[in-house]
């Protein structure tokens, strides 16, 4: 039997996205007891993890889920599902503050949205910093909401505690990877080794190897099943965060609905320009060097630093590692006795991180 990827996203993007407006609406029937301010922030948070989004962390969850058992609680698994992605929308509300991106799944990020709104409403003074202090909080709704569905959720008590223990767990780590990252912009002799330390900690365990993990602990897993989750998720996810990064120098906004040349503008040593910096001329040097960091880099720079790090063969350097660790992660699913449909899923969908261009 042949999975097809696409038609399983698309049937489980379609479920999640209506848990997730059921969740919403719960959510702002509740918050517009308190105020209409109050509702209007939580309706604009509905808005905002509906526009978009791939939805591969809860899918990953659902399969982690699928792994060991058949599908009898179908139902429930898709319900907590949603927890994972309403923590997505938490991450990256702040992910985009700190970045100081403005433009998130092809729409204005959720700080830049409630600047626009202070500005309309109140004048533009001081409403950059108002749109942040409303994104602040607005993430830390979405933490809690996260939380709350997991806790909620029809699983046996036992199940959920361990479920809630790795929920915990995954926002210390993405936590711990964030504050690396921001270090890491300061930074001036940074390592290949820190950098995909920083990968695993801010990205590959949150995306794939802890969805996967809560997904199983959900359906009684044992230590040996997660830690193939483990094998499989973390290469993978480090497979997924480079393609990140070259997606973000060389994809389109219109594709990747986010800016493009953002980690340049922002100073972030991604691995092809830390490849970059260490085989090209001293001049080229000059050139990304002056270009890191400055918020006003031109398209015409960027222009140039993408050649660098083609001509420098930075981005096949990239690539190939992209596709060693899908090998390394497909290697890990193949070798498991997980259930044969899951276990033809992950193996197709590990093939999609490689290939993807949104
Ligand atoms: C973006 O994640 C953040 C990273 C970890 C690179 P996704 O690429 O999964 O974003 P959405 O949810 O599909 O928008
Ligand atoms: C995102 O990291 C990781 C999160 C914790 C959200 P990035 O800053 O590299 O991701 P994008 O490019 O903004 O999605
Ligand atoms: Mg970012
Ligand atoms: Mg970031």
């Amino acid at each position: 039997m042949a999975v097809d990827v696409d038609g399983v996203m698309a049937q489980y993007q379609a479920k999640i996205n209506e848990r997730l407006g059921l969740f919403f609406d719960e959510q702002i029937e509740e918050a517009s007891k308190i105020s209409d301010y109050t509702r209007d922030v939580v309706a604009n948070i509905k808005e905002y993890t509906l526009r978009g989004g791939k939805r591969l962390r809860p899918i990953f969850l659902i399969y982690g889920y699928k792994c060991l058992t058949e599908d009898d609680n179908i139902d429930a698994i898709i319900e907590a599902s949603i927890s994972i992605e309403l923590m997505q929308s938490y991450l990256l509300i702040h992910d985009d503050i700190m970045d100081e991106d403005e433009l998130r799944r092809g729409k204005p990020t959720f700080h830049i949205e409630y600047k626009n709104i202070c500005a309309a409403l109140f004048g533009e003074g001081e409403a950059r910093k108002f749109g942040e202090n409303m994104a602040i909080l607005a993430g830390d709704l979405l933490e809690a909401y996260g939380m709350d569905v997991l806790t909620n959720s029809r699983f046996k008590e036992e199940y959920v505690k361990r479920a809630l223990q790795k929920y915990t767990e995954i926002v210390k780590n993405v936590g711990y990877g964030q504050i690396l990252d921001i270090m890491s912009e300061k930074k001036k002799d940074i390592t290949e080794a820190e950098i995909l330390l920083i990968h695993k900690l801010k990205t590959a365990s949150y995306t794939i190897e802890n969805p996967l993990q809560i997904g199983a602990i959900l359906a009684g897993a044992v230590e040996a099943d997660l830690a193939v989750m483990s094998n499989y998720g973390l290469p993978l996810g480090l497979a997924f965060q480079i393609q990140d990064d070259i997606l973000g120098l060389f994809g389109t906004e219109e594709k990747i609905g986010k800016p493009v040349g953002s980690d340049i503008r922002e100073g972030k040593k991604t691995l092809l320009i830390l490849h970059a910096l260490s085989n090209c001329s001293e001049k080229e040097k000059g050139i990304i060097t002056s270009a890191m960091g400055n918020a006003d880099v031109t398209m015409a720079e960027i222009d140039t630093i993408r050649d660098i790090v083609r001509e420098t063969g930075s981005r096949d350097y990239s690539k190939r590692l992209v596709g060693e660790k899908i090998k390394e992660a497909i290697h890990a699913i193949e070798g498991s006795n997980f259930r044969a449909e899951a276990k033809e899923f992950l193996v197709k969908i590990a093939d999609f991180v490689g290939v993807r261009d949104f």
